[in-house]
């Protein structure tokens, strides 16, 4: 459904240039830059779009409609009002995200201004459109849009669960993990505990340890050192083997979580994760594909495009917060 003239999306610090020449390349041309702010981008649409039409980019965090600016909740109300639009949830965040996410004195004042805003937004179960209150720097109104609830979106407001990287994580892999948890909505305390994980490129360990945290067994492969924390858990292994080397026979005939974070080019990373998707059939995949250079870039969709081949359920990618020169990839067995 048609519900503006303008397209936007959020996106990590830095990515703006990149996330517009994405834009460009999609199909169709239905889509001209209009305006551009740190970490926010929006397009005009065509006037004809197909009736299938979905925004959505690889690097943008939370694509949606543009519905219009506001300076309080009411101008919020207002906007959904002439819009005719419900929403079954009100997300508000900053424009301006660092990649470490938000402090908790950051969030305060949003909090306050969800408060006041589920009071005179049209809240409706029935709605498939989250609101989205996209807050600028002092003085600046808020940018208001909406984007369809479903899988490929991230479920926290802003693409952003609530989550400081403990000083005791061995690396930033852990905030990575997290947020991908979250996307998959296995982010409930105790729902991974007891469940088994693979993950390969675990060194030193960070992502590794937030899955041991949530009382996971975890199996890491790298050559590199592992952190003593993680290497010393009761419920760690490492094998210090390269992924080539990795012998089926000695892992388990099932995992429930099969993870991969090497810093290799996809096309490597996707000669080792297959046969071992085929072995392991994991429920869930959280996998990092890395973008050091223009050709990767440039083959990124083709890249999603063989995992999604062999995945058992949808896969879902997008540059989260967390990630830098990277996209995350998750998937759900459809089973499931
Ligand atoms: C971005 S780091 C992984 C960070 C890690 N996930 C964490 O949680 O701290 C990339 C890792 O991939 C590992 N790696 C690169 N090539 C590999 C290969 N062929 N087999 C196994 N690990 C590999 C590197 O040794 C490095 O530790």
């Amino acid at each position: 459904m048609r519900l503006s003239e303008f397209v936007f999306a959020t996106c990590r610090a830095g990515s703006e240039k990149a996330l517009k020449k994405e834009v460009s390349l999609q199909p169709g041309k239905l889509l001209t830059p209009a305006f551009m702010r740190p970490q926010l981008i929006t397009w005009k649409v065509q006037a004809e779009l197909p009736t299938d039409f979905v925004f959505d980019a690889l690097l943008g965090v939370v694509c949606g409609w543009s519905l219009g600016m506001a300076r309080s909740a009411e101008d919020v109300a207002e906007i959904l009002k002439k819009a005719d639009l419900n929403v079954c949830a009100v997300h508000v965040f900053p424009r301006l995200i660092s990649e470490d996410g938000l402090t908790p004195d950051e969030w305060a004042p949003v909090d306050a201004l969800v408060d006041s805003l589920n009071q005179v937004c049209p809240i409706s179960s029935e709605s498939s459109y989250v609101l989205d209150v996209i807050l600028g720097e002092a003085g600046e109104p808020w940018f208001i849009g909406c984007h369809p609830q479903s899988p490929a979106s991230h479920p926290s407001a802003g693409a952003l669960p609530r989550l400081t990287i403990p000083t005791e994580a061995p690396s930033r892999a852990w905030l990575k993990m997290e947020q991908s948890l979250a996307w998959l909505g296995l982010d409930s305390p105790g729902l991974l505990a007891g469940k088994s994980a693979l993950e390969l490129g675990s060194a030193p360990g960070g992502a590794s340890w937030s899955l041991l945290q949530r009382g996971m067994k975890v199996i890491g492969v790298d050559t590199g050192a592992v952190d003593a924390c993680v290497q010393n858990h009761p419920n760690y292994d490492h094998i210090g083997l390269p992924a080539s080397q990795l012998p089926l026979d000695y892992l388990p005939e099932k995992i429930d979580l099969l993870a991969c974070d090497m810093n290799l080019a996809p096309d490597v990373v996707l000669k080792y994760l297959e046969p071992l998707y085929q072995h392991l059939k994991p429920r869930w995949l959280v996998l990092t594909f890395k973008m050091n250079d223009a050709r990767v870039e440039a083959l990124m969709p083709y890249f999603i495009q063989q995992v999604q081949r062999f995945a058992s359920g949808p896969v879902y990618a997008k540059q989260l917060h967390a990630n830098r020169r990277e996209v995350t990839l998750v998937s759900q067995a459809a089973d499931v």
